[in-house]
C-alpha cells in the first residue's frame, strides 16, 4: 500500500459518505439512515441503505457493502489507490508525491512524455480524419463499416495522412527529439531514407488503457491490402499482455459479465449496438495476463471469437487461461456470420442478446469440438471418444461438480451415467498414482478433504458482529479469547484491528476497518460484518448465545493448535486448556 493509514483515514473522514454516494444513487431519508436503489443489482424497491454515523454503506438485498473507498472500487471498477486518489482531491487533501530514486522518475518522465506524444498523434488523427483529407477514411468507417458520428468520436477514430512521413513532421515541430519518437514506435528511423511514419493512409484506432490514456495505435487499410492491420510496437507504455482494447469503457458497464471477442471492429460494433462490456487482446493471442486484468472487473467471460477454425482454436486456447485465472467461461456461437462484427450488423442487437442467452457452457463446447475427431459410426471410435471424454473430465477436482459433467455429457451422447461414471473412476485411480500433481486432487477428494466448518465461520462472524455492536463486550471476554483464535483470513484480520483499536483507543471505527483490507471481496466480506442486523434476544439467551459462540470458536482454535504442536508441554497445556472450556462462563 503506497499512504499511510492515518492519511488513508483523514481522506476517509473528510468524504461524507452519504454526499459521495448521492452522487450517484438518489438517497432518501428513512429514521437514521438514507435508503435508495441498489446500483450493484436491479430492484424496484430500495434495499441499499447509507449510514451517516456508520459511514457505511450495505445493501440487504445483494449484500454488498463497505465504505466511500470501496464504493467507488465497485461504482467505477477504481482500484483501491485509484479510489483514495480520487475523494483526496475531492476533499482537498494534498498526496505527499512519492519517494522515487533518479533511476525511477527518469522511466516515470519518460513514460509521461510518450503519453503525451501518443495523445497528440491520437489528436492528430482524429482531425484529419475530420478535414478534407481524410475523406475517404471518413467515407470508409461511416458508410463501409456503419459506424455513427457518436462512436467514431467514443473510440477517438482517426486517420493517418498518404504522405510518408506527415506525423514525425507534426511531433517534430512540437518540439518532441528524434529519440523520443522513435521510442513511441509511431515513427522509424532509416539510415538512407530517413524518419517515416509507421502509420500511413490507415484508420487509425487509438489504444487506450484502463484509464483511458492512448498507449498504442491499431491502423487497418481501407478496403483490400496487406497487412491488413498494423500495430504500434510494445513501448515503454505499451504492453500487449496488459492491455485490452475497450477495457476502459468495458470496465464501467453494467453488465455482468464481459464479452472477448478478436478484434478492433468487432469491439467497436458491439459497444455500438449497446454490449458495452466488450473487450479484445490486441493482435496478440489471449494469455494469463489478460485473464487476471479481467479478473479484476468480473467474474464471467463469453468467448465471442470468429466462428473460422482459427477462432475455434484461439477459444480452445483460451479456456483454460480463462479458468487457470478463475473465470467462468461460455461460447457465444456466431454462425452463420463469421464474427460478432458482422452478426451485429446483420443481424442486431436482440438476436444478439438472444445468442448471450443461448451462450454454451465452455467445458460442453471443448467435447464438442473433440467429438469431430471421432467416428461414431465405429465402435473403437466411438470408444475412443468416451476414453478422451472421461479422461478430460477429471479436470473437474470436485465429485458434485464432475457428477454433474457426467451427467451432462450422458444426456448428451446417450450413455449410461453409471458407465461413463466407472470409466472416469477407472481413469482417476490409474492417474492417482502418477506423480503428476494436478491429478491428485481426484483421489482425495472423497474422503481426505475436511468438510469447511460453517458452524465455527459463523460463529466467528457473529462474534465479531457482536462485538462491534457492543464494545463493553471486549472487556468480558478479553481474558479469554483473542484476534488470534479467528481463523478465517478476513475475520482474523478484522477482529486483530478492532482489538487493537479498542484497547488503544476505547472505541471502534468499521469504516476505518474496512479501508485497510485491499481487496475488494475481503472489504465487502468484513463490511457484512459490520451491517448484520441481530434479533435482541432476551439477556438469559444473549448471554447462552455469546458463551456457547466464544466456546466453539476457541475448542477449534485449540483443535488447530493441538495440530501443529512442538512439544509434549505445549501438547499439555493445549489439553488443559480444552478441559476447562466446560467451565467458561462470561457473565454479561
Ligand atoms: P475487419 O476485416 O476489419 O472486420 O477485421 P477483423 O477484426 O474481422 O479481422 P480479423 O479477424 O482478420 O482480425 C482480428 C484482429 O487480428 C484484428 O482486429 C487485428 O487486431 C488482428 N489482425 C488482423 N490482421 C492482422 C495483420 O495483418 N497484422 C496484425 N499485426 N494484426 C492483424
Ligand atoms: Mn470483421
Amino acid at each position: 500500500m503506497y499512504y499511510s493509514d492515518d492519511l488513508i483515514e483523514e481522506i476517509r473522514s473528510r468524504n461524507d459518505i452519504v454526499d459521495v454516494i448521492s452522487g450517484y444513487v438518489k438517497l432518501q431519508r428513512k429514521g437514521s439512515s438514507w435508503f435508495g436503489l441498489c446500483p450493484f443489482h436491479n430492484e424496484k424497491s430500495p434495499s441499499f441503505s447509507v449510514s451517516r454515523a456508520k459511514q457505511m454503506y450495505y445493501c440487504f438485498g445483494c449484500g454488498k457493502g463497505g465504505n466511500v473507498f470501496t464504493f467507488l472500487m465497485e461504482y467505477e471498477n477504481f482500484t483501491f489507490v485509484e479510489a483514495v486518489r480520487y475523494l483526496a482531491e475531492r476533499a482537498g487533501v494534498a498526496l505527499p508525491s512519492q519517494e522515487e530514486t533518479p533511476e525511477q522518475k527518469r522511466a516515470a518522465d519518460l513514460r509521461t512524455k510518450l503519453l503525451e506524444i501518443n495523445k497528440t498523434a491520437a489528436k492528430y488523427f482524429y482531425y484529419l480524419l475530420n478535414s478534407s483529407h481524410g475523406a475517404s477514411a471518413m467515407e470508409y468507417l461511416s458508410n463501409t463499416r456503419r459506424l455513427s458520428k457518436e462512436t467514431i468520436v467514443r473510440f477517438g477514430l482517426g486517420y493517418s495522412d498518404k504522405f510518408s512521413n506527415d506525423l514525425y513532421q507534426y511531433l517534430k515541430k512540437q518540439g518532441w527529439s528524434d529519440e523520443l519518437l522513435k521510442e513511441s514506435g509511431l515513427v522509424t528511423f532509416d539510415e538512407r531514407r530517413g524518419p517515416s511514419d509507421k502509420f500511413w493512409n490507415r484508420v487509425m484506432f487509438p489504444i487506450m488503457d484502463a484509464n483511458s490514456r492512448v498507449v498504442g495505435f491499431g491502423g487497418r487499410v481501407m478496403g483490400e491490402g496487406n497487412p491488413k492491420y498494423l500495430n504500434s510496437p510494445e513501448t515503454k507504455i505499451f504492453d500487449k499482455s496488459r492491455n485490452l482494447y475497450g477495457l476502459n469503457f468495458a470496465r464501467a458497464s453494467r453488465r455482468p459479465n464481459f464479452i472477448l471477442c478478436e478484434g478492433y471492429l468487432d469491439v467497436i460494433s458491439m459497444h455500438q449496438a449497446g454490449f458495452t462490456n466488450a473487450v479484445a487482446s490486441l493482435g496478440t493471442a489471449f494469455t494469463s495476463p489478460h485473464a487476471s486484468l479481467i479478473k479484476r472487473y468480473t467474474d464471467e467471460v463469453l468467448l465471442a471469437y470468429d466462428s473460422d477454425d482459427a477462432g475455434v482454436r484461439a477459444a480452445l486456447r483460451a479456456i483454460p487461461i480463462l479458468k487457470e485465472a478463475g473465470l467462468k467461461s461460455k461460447v457465444i456461437h456466431m454462425q452463420p456470420y463469421k464474427d460478432p462484427d458482422e452478426f451485429i450488423q446483420n443481424l442486431g442487437t436482440e438476436a444478439f442478446e438472444e445468442r448471450i442467452r443461448q451462450a454454451e457452457n465452455s467445458f460442453m463446447f471443448e467435447i464438442s469440438v473433440l467429438e469431430k475427431n471421432y467416428d461414431f459410426n465405429d465402435p473403437q471410435g466411438k470408444t475412443d471418444f468416451f476414453s478422451a471424454a472421461a479422461q478430460k473430465l477429471l479436470e473437474f477436482p470436485q465429485e458434485l461438480e464432475r457428477n454433474n459433467y457426467i451427467e451432462a455429457l450422458a444426456r448428451k451422447y446417450g450413455i449410461a451415467f453409471k458407465d461413463l461414471q466407472k470409466l472416469v473412476n477407472s481413469y482417476g485411480a490409474r492417474v492417482a498414482y502418477s506423480p503428476d500433481e494436478r491429478y491428485t486432487a481426484v483421489r482425495t477428494s472423497k474422503t481426505d478433504r475436511p468438510p469447511k466448518d460453517d458452524a465455527v465461520l459463523t460463529s466467528q462472524k457473529l462474534l465479531l458482529t457482536w462485538l462491534v455492536k457492543d464494545t463493553a463486550l471486549f472487556e468480558k471476554i478479553s481474558p479469554y479469547i483473542g484476534p488470534d483464535d479467528f481463523s478465517e483470513p478476513v475475520y482474523h484480520q478484522t477482529a486483530r484491528l478492532l482489538f487493537d483499536e479498542y484497547k488503544t483507543r476505547g472505541t471502534v471505527t468499521p469504516a476505518r476497518i474496512i479501508s485497510l483490507f485491499e481487496d475488494k471481496d475481503d472489504q465487502a466480506k468484513a463490511a457484512q460484518l459490520f451491517n448484520t442486523t441481530i434479533h435482541e434476544e432476551d439477556p438469559s439467551a444473549h448471554e447462552k448465545a455469546v458463551n456457547d459462540t466464544v466456546i466453539r470458536i476457541l475448542k477449534h482454535s485449540l483443535d488447530r493448535r493441538s495440530k501443529q504442536v512442538r512439544d509434549l508441554q505445549e501438547l499439555q497445556d493445549i489439553i488443559r486448556q480444552k478441559a476447562a472450556l466446560q467451565h467458561l462462563h462470561i457473565s454479561l
